[in-house]
């Protein structure tokens, strides 16, 4: 979810996993991706869209993976949104993976306002029908030098 043009699809789909997706609202985020896994990128379902407002498929999905993207929506209205589409498209026993600003990470990122948050905080996002089931702390380095403090969590769903 909002994979951009980052690597983890790639290093996915070398370790032997299949029927990936991933969706972002840029186009041209995963047109950079799909060029570079070249004829890998055919064995990809590509989606352009915003999470927010798409349509997902019915409990398809093992795992919901999220990194630096839940933390950018703002508005409550987002966040229910964001989670409705986790409750309709993750399969019940699937897990969502989850990586956000830390409570004590940046309070803005690219000029935008952004979310921090603790395991406990980002559940009681998601609602009761998750659970905690790890969590860990990591610092992430811009490329103009800046330390960013993330919390990866992953929750797994009744
Ligand atoms: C900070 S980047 C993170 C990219 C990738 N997850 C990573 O960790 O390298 C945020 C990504 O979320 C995407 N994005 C932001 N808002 C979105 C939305 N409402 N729906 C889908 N994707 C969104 C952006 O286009 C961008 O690719």
């Amino acid at each position: 979810m909002g994979g951009g043009a980052s690597t983890l699809v790639d290093d996915l789909a070398a370790e032997g996993y299949t029927d990936l997706t991933v969706l972002d609202l840029s186009s041209a985020a995963l047109a950079v991706a799909k060029q570079r896994l070249g004829k890998h990128a055919d064995a990809v379902h590509w989606m352009e869209g915003d999470i927010t407002l798409v349509e997902l498929p019915a409990h398809r999905f093992d795992i919901w993976h999220d990194r630096a993207v839940f933390h950018f929506l703002t508005d409550p209205a987002d966040h229910h949104a964001y989670v409705e589409r986790i409750m309709h498209a993750v399969r019940p026993g699937g897990h969502v993976i989850i990586a956000t600003f830390a409570e004590d990470g940046p309070e803005k990122c690219s000029g935008l306002p952004v979310m921090r948050y603790q395991p406990e905080t980002l559940r009681a996002e998601l609602g009761d029908a998750f659970l905690l089931v790890e969590h860990e702390k990591a610092a992430h380095h811009t490329p103009l030098g800046a330390v960013q403090q993330f919390v990866y969590c992953r929750y797994s769903k009744r």
